[in-house]
């Protein structure tokens, strides 16, 4: 099966049990995390966001409560995008099934796009980065939060011991997937060895490249503009 098929299938299946197994596993942290990259942005109220992957809709929300309101959230999988739908604080917002590589709107549309943890899910990164280029207008901005392997290697084993043993373990008892769960790690030990996010960014035609790191740097923050 191609990774677009895998992921979407993977996505499909866990979606019920995403928001649980995302904030007990991350301690909750991750609502942190999404405010900060937004605050790191500097987002403004007037914002025409477009939240790709946006899954169950947690980076929208957080934009949303931070008094942006024209957003769009996209996602190749409609059960994350269903689940989204239902929330109370969306409230039947706009949504879109789409993949990041082909963003279904007209050059220039948004002023910012966000993605959290996301990216690693792309079939195509370099792709999905000339997309975003091509939707933001001229000093639009990219706000991208990852995973990453942190550079202190005590606490990189701790978190390969995390990611390798315990989340899979955990992760497979509460969504029922097996696959789901080892899928992560999977993807986030690969994709740290291969893909540099930066990188990607400029090949697309980004400028302007800030990259932070968060919590121990198992998180980085990359923002990019359109120049
Ligand atoms: C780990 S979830 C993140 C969801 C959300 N952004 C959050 O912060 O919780 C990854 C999401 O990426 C979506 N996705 C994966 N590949 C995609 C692609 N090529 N285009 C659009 N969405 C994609 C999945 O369907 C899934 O909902």
């Amino acid at each position: 099966m191609d990774k677009k098929n895998r992921v979407k299938r993977i996505f499909d299946g866990i979606s019920r049990r995403y928001d649980f197994l995302n904030h007990f596993l991350s301690a909750g942290i991750d609502f942190y995390w999404r405010r900060k990259s937004l605050k790191l942005t500097g987002i403004s109220k007037n914002a025409k966001l477009l939240d790709v992957a946006c899954g169950t809709g947690d980076f929208a929300i957080a934009a949303k409560k931070r008094g942006v309101d024209q957003i769009i959230g996209a996602d190749l999988s409609i059960n994350m995008l269903k689940i989204f739908n239902k929330k109370r604080d969306w409230s039947n917002g706009n949504v879109v099934q789409s993949v990041a590589e082909e963003i279904p709107f007209k050059d220039s549309s948004f002023t910012n796009i966000t993605v959290a943890f996301g990216v690693r899910n792309f079939f195509d990164i370099l792709e999905g980065f000339k997309s975003f280029f091509r939707v933001l207008e001229l000093r639009g901005k990219v706000t991208i939060l990852e995973f990453r392997l942190p550079s202190n290697s005590m606490i990189r084993k701790l978190y390969s011991f995390y990611f390798n043993t315990v989340l899979p373990k955990i992760g497979k008892v509460i969504s029922k997937d097996k696959e789901a769960y080892t899928y992560l790690p999977e993807s986030v030990n690969e994709f740290d060895e291969k893909i540099n996010i930066p990188e990607l960014l400029t090949r697309a035609g980004f400028s302007n490249i800030e990259n932070h790191s968060l919590t121990f740097g198992i998180v980085q923050v990359v923002i990019a503009e359109k120049l």
